[in-house]
């Protein structure tokens, strides 16, 4: 499982940096090559840092380090929205889109320094890492202290049921564009067009506004808030490691962890806020459960995501579906909204490993369970671990290396299981020589 795990960080590495997948998401995706550098510096560091300061090289002046870093090499067609649509270029000459995500690439970056210790890189990605801070700090913070995302593709849990409500305040507008998503993967397992041309809608008013007024859809997200406090507290790390005053990073992860226990969490879960009515948007997302990654979240409100997880998320069997199961718009195999995906499940495994080891341990052999029956998909159905999506998904065979390098292969059937029954499973990884494995 190891060999076809490199296998196929091997497979899709351009060069700089690992695209998601060769047929569906053909360039460099943001938080996407936070989580292969996690995977990558357990086995080639220096790819781990090469990867992320390649993305690094198409941030902003101000600061936002964009969700899609497009690769001139492909051709315009090969995925939509492609840079014809963004029109916008980082101060390197890159196409890139104009919105963000999730902020993981802090931890990213620590995690490939603990692997390897390396100063000069911590200090090269530093002023960085404070800069894609500062650009959420000056562009999206409500005066309740939380970062707001401008599109649901921004919290990387594009159709998310936590959406369908703020949504409806978005005009769907003209259709006018062709999907590309649906020549790899089926219908099924993907938005609906109703969900895209709202998706595009909305990024073409971002655009048109030069990339700076939030249109109909402004929210709170709890993952999002998560990374960005989870940011800060590495950031104080990495700057204690350079020689430089962690404090004003300390300060502010214990300011953003304030702000989301007082505006976003209820009832066992923290939810996201809708910034336009200044309501909360009650659902039941596994986003709801990361904050856990917090250092410094109240040990009472662990407990309670912790009763949430067990009673509405059944962690227990080391499963995490991204939506709860019991909720009505649950559904197994659509996209965000209910499948397991292996970041989710890697987040919330941080977030338990040194609070809750004993359920951190059945979720990492959930998470090897699931790729060894159905490969490196993209998303599982959470009850019979069914893969879906794309095959050979860079984030599911990264984390895992991760997860395996500290668990261990539990979970792993000892014997008389075939490695990939399922369509799509693992490859020959005979071309990865013994060099790379951990
Ligand atoms: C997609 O194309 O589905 C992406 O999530 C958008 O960034």
């Amino acid at each position: 499982m190891i060999r076809a795990a490199v296998r196929v960080l091997v497979s899709n590495w351009d060069g700089g940096y690992t695209i998601p997948s060769r047929r569906l998401y053909p360039h460099q995706w943001s938080w996407d090559s936070a989580f292969v550098a996690i995977g990558n510096a357990r086995w080639s560091p220096r790819r781990a840092r090469t990867e992320l300061l390649s993305l690094f090289g198409a941030q902003w002046y101000d600061g936002r380090v964009p969700h899609i870093v497009f690769n001139p090499a492909v051709p315009d067609g090969a995925y939509f929205p492609g840079p014809a649509f963004w029109r916008s270029r980082a101060p390197s000459g890159s196409a890139t889109s104009g919105l963000v995500q999730p902020p993981v690439h802090a931890l990213a970056a620590w995690k490939t320094h603990l692997a390897e210790p390396d100063v000069a890189f911590l200090r090269r990605i530093y002023p960085r890492l404070v800069a894609q801070q500062e650009f959420l700090r000056v562009a999206r913070r409500s005066p309740e202290g939380l970062v707001s995302i401008v599109h649901p593709w921004e919290s990387g849990m594009d159709n998310s049921p936590a959406w369908d409500l703020p949504l409806q305040a978005v005009e769907a507008g003209a259709a006018g564009f062709v999907r590309k998503d649906l020549d790899a993967v089926s219908a099924d397992e993907r938005p609906t067009d109703r969900d895209y041309q709202r998706y595009v809608a909305l990024a073409r008013a971002y655009r048109d506004s030069g990339y700076r007024d939030p249109g109909a859809f402004q929210v709170e997200d709890p993952l999002f808030n998560a990374a960005y406090g989870v940011a800060e507290s590495t950031l104080a790390k990495i700057a204690a490691e350079c020689g430089l005053d962690p404090a004003p990073h300390e300060r502010e992860a214990a300011s953003i962890t304030a702000a989301m226990v007082e505006h976003l969490y209820d009832d066992g879960l923290f939810h996201a806020r809708d910034v336009r009515t200044g309501c909360l948007v009650r659902s039941s997302s596994a986003a709801g459960l990361t904050p856990l990654l917090l250092p410094g979240l109240p040990r009472e409100i662990v407990n309670a995501l912790v009763g949430t997880a067990l009673d509405r998320f059944a962690l227990k069997d080391g499963v995490l579906p991204s939506y709860s199961p019991s909720a009505p718009e649950f559904d197994t195999a659509r996209y965000w909204r209910g499948p397991s995906w292996i970041n989710l499940a890697w987040l919330v495994w941080q977030g338990l490993k040194d609070r809750r080891p004993d359920l951190a341990a059945p979720l990492a052999e959930g998470m090897i369970a699931a790729v060894f029956g159905a490969g490196f998909r993209e998303y599982f159905d959470p009850f019979t671990l069914r893969g879906h999506g794309c095959h050979d998904f860079s984030w599911s065979a990264a984390l895992i290396l991760d997860v395996v390098a500290e668990h261990g292969l539990e979970g792993v059937p000892a014997a008389g299981g075939e490695v990939g029954e399922q369509p799509g499973g693992f490859g020959e990884a005979g071309d990865v020589g013994d060099h790379v494995l951990l």
